[in-house]
């Protein structure tokens, strides 16, 4: 007897559509390789919500999203949106899926690829055995704090953004990152700002009080600012970072050099639930988007961490992930990691190379 699970498709704007149709595609073979019998139910959310129904995040996309199984996200966002009030930008629909599923743990594996050296504008000896991953809070933070936009007695505005953090919010994203960094190689970085910010103190406080039940876990405090330095100087010898939402956001970017492309970095986000969301790690980039030309690798690897996370299926999600690697491997590229030009692959070429090695 099949598998069965009820998927929600949310493929969003630009490159978000694109990304999504080579996803299925490989996904159609795990299908049909693995006996599973996936209902697919697409949903709306972002621009092309507003566009449709009016809201970036429609009741009936939420509501598909908490009776699902999983929910593999696309992107969201574009020019045509951004001038919108704040609760109608079309990020306000994956800041309200995140929040109202509970999902406050993103993880962001960023391993390199061989054959990608090349690829990144770091030197290959530096980046050589990159292997880590950003464990992000993901429903806290200055993200979901209070915002206010004022004018003062003089006339002149001003603006607010709270970051705001309850220790058990920084409890429970720390002790999974010290359970994933038991089961790795052991070392936690702890990235915060507590020189500075008060939230950051806390944090640091927290750290220091559960690592006690991670005796064989090595913790250390790093500054966000060193981090992002570290990040590019020494990178192998990165294995868990844990950090809050907007130093996970920006150092994750940061980090998606050290594979290549942006186009490489897939997240999974969980919460206490068995519900998982998967999104690659980039946006909707409209100055790609239409052209067929996205790397698709990112929406792809995102798959593979539904099946490994919410379907329990390790073996159909490395398979996936060894086939992404086989199709780097024998040198096929997406144009943000080209390096030789008779290689070079549309979005779902790429796509059906992956499939056709599954
Ligand atoms: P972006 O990640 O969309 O693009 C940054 C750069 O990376 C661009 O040059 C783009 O072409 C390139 N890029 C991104 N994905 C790629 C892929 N798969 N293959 C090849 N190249 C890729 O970030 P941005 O330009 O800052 O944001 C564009 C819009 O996307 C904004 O509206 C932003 O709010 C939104 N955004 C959405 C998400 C999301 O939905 N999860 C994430 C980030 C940004
Ligand atoms: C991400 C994105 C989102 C974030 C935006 C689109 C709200 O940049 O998923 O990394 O900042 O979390
Ligand atoms: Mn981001």
């Amino acid at each position: 007897m099949a598998t069965k699970k009820d998927i929600v498709v949310i493929p969003g704007d630009g490159v978000g559509t694109e990304v999504m149709d080579a996803a299925l595609a490989v996904l159609d073979v795990v299908q049909n390789k693995y006996n599973y019998d996936f209902t697919y139910h697409q949903a709306l959310a972002g621009g092309i919500a507003t566009d449709t129904v009016g809201v970036p995040l429609p009741d009936e996309t939420l509501d598909k999203a908490k009776k699902a199984d999983a929910i593999l996200f696309g992107a969201v966002g574009g020019p045509k949106w951004d001038n919108h009030p704040p609760h109608l930008r079309p990020e306000q629909a994956l800041l309200g899926l995140r929040k109202a599923l509970g999902l406050f743990s993103n993880l962001r594996p960023i391993v390199l690829f061989s054959g990608l050296e090349d690829s990144s504008s770091l030197k290959a000896e530096v980046i050589q055995g990159v292997d880590f991953v950003v464990v992000r809070e993901l429903t806290g933070g200055i993200y979901f704090g209070e915002k206010q936009r004022q004018k003062d007695n003089n006339g002149y505005e001003y603006a607010s953004d709270v970051l705001l953090y309850h220790e058990h919010e920084i409890e429970r994203i720390v002790r999974l990152a010290f359970q994933m960094a038991q089961n790795r190689k052991k070392q936690l970085t702890s990235v915060d700002k507590a020189n500075v910010l008060e939230s950051s103190r806390l944090w640091r406080a927290v750290v220091d009080r559960v690592k006690t039940d991670y005796p064989d876990v090595t913790v250390e405090h790093m500054l966000v600012d060193n981090c992002a330095m570290q990040l590019v100087r020494r990178p192998a010898s990165f294995d868990v970072i844990v950090t809050e939402n907007m130093f996970g956001d920006i150092l994750s970017d940061e980090a998606a050099i050290l594979t290549g492309s942006i186009g490489m970095l897939p997240s999974a986000s969980l919460g206490e639930g068995t519900l998982g969301f998967y999104e690659p790690v980039h946006g909707s980039a409209p100055d790609i988007a239409g052209l067929g030309i996205a790397n698709p690798t990112a929406m792809i690897l995102s798959m593979a961490m539904m099946l490994r996370h919410s379907f329990q299926d390790e073996k159909a999600a490395s398979d996936v992930e060894k086939a992404v690697e086989k199709v780097v491997h024998m040198g096929y590229r997406t144009q943000d990691t080209k390096v030789d030009s008779d290689k070079t692959l549309t979005t779902m070429q790429f796509a059906e190379k992956v499939a056709s090695l599954i």
